[in-house]
């Protein structure tokens, strides 16, 4: 099959994981037969630079009419002091919202190969943990309403606004029981029910969807919570699903637990659109353009748009072995704990597509 995937290489760290993440692609495609045609698209600090705006004209209609998008991460210190229009984050704030991808799959598991990299206790790394944060990706805080104005006499005010609709809630929920019924059929849906009313809503609406999906054993947990339940015992959770922002927190704190933030793949869905590739991770300006970055993250996500967008689950299955075996053969970027001399981003990169 021929494929037409949009690159969004980005900044910092992005355009180096990207680049591994093609090169991975191009192997599955030389050994299982297919072609692509790649449209390098332009966002993020990189567009701000060279065209003025992080969301140029036709970015947009460009991974419209992909078949899939890959991005690397946008942002860094350097547009850190833009108005908050001119960011780079608000363009993937902005692609995300126009392709409407609600849902935002983040695996966390622990890789056999990595329990030493885990920095939980070993009895709880020993048992290990797979685990699917469904992070809804297109409501809440994240796009409600922002002021900020001064006051007479208590100096500035800012206010963010947090909103959820029935829709919005339902179309997360369902993602989350039909994703559940393909694992281990069970959802833990995270709230903050106790303070917030769009979490009161929340919750009603996932109780009604629970009604309608009896094999899945249905529980709520509060966020702060889940925040450490997470580090007492991931292996409880199957699918977690959670409104926006706790699911951005929630995801980073699960991706230390597998051994790196470097590791941790997504894929953001919609009903009917393209879907878009990332790590979870974001420029990682500290290290940028020093070959010090681990594309597994990226290269797992370039799995997951075979899986989800491509419905090819073999090219997908064969992505993850040759990470597991670069794993498994002891293979480290500098992120991951381990002893010997870390590898390279691109050394990484040769060693994974050697291993398909
Ligand atoms: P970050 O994820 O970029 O970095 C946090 C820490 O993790 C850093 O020490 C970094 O070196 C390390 N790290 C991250 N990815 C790594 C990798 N692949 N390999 C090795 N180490 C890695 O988070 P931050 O520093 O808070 O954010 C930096 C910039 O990235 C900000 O501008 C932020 O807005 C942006 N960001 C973008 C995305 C995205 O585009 N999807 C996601 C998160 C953050
Ligand atoms: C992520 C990032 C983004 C988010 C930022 C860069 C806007 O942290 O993809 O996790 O908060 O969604
Ligand atoms: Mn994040």
């Amino acid at each position: 099959m021929n494929f037409k995937i949009a690159l969004i290489r980005g900044d910092g760290i992005g355009p180096e994981v990207v680049e591994e993440a093609v090169g991975v692609l191009e192997t599955v495609g030389a050994r299982f037969g297919h072609s692509y045609e790649w449209i390098d698209v332009l966002m993020g600090g990189c567009a701000y630079d060279a065209k003025g705006t992080p969301y140029p004209e036709g970015t947009k209609e460009a991974c419209q009419r992909a078949d899939a998008v890959l991005l690397g991460a946008v942002g860094g210190p350097k547009w850190d002091n833009l108005p908050p229009a001119l960011r780079p984050e608000k363009a993937l704030l902005a692609i995300r919202s126009d392709l409407g991808l609600y849902a935002n799959l983040r695996p966390a598991a622990l890789r056999p190969a990595l329990k030493a990299a885990c920095p939980l206790r070993s009895d709880i790394a020993d048992k290990g943990f797979d685990l699917m944060l469904l992070r809804e990706l297109t409501g809440g805080i994240y796009f409600g309403e922002r002021k900020r104005y001064q006051t007479e006499d208590r100096g500035e005010e800012a206010s963010d606004l947090m909103k959820y609709s029935e829709m919005e809630i339902e179309r997360i929920g369902r993602r989350a029981f039909e994703l559940a019924r393909l694992r281990r059929k069970k959802v833990v849906s995270v709230d903050k029910a106790n303070v917030l009313e769009t979490s009161r809503l929340w919750r009603a609406v996932m109780h009604r969807l629970a009604a309608e999906y009896p094999d899945v054993a249905y529980s709520d947990m509060l966020v702060d919570n889940c925040a450490m339940q997470l580090v007492r015992d991931p292996s409880f959770f199957d699918v977690l699903v959670t409104e926006n922002m706790f699911g951005d927190i929630l995801s980073d704190e699960a991706s230390m637990l597998t051994g790196s933030i470097g590791l941790l793949p997504s894929a953001s869905i919609g009903d009917r659109t393209p879907g878009l590739y990332e790590p979870i991770h974001g420029s990682a300006p500290d290290i940028a353009g020093q070959d010090k970055a681990n594309p597994v993250a990226a290269i797992l996500s370039a799995a997951m748009m075979f899986r989800y967008s491509f419905r090819l689950a073999g090219e997908a299955a064969a992505i993850e072995k040759a990470v597991d075996l670069a794993l498994s053969s002891g293979c480290r970027t500098a992120d991951m704990a381990g002893s010997g001399a870390p590898l390279g981003t691109r050394e990484m990169g040769k060693i994974i597509r050697g291993n398909i």
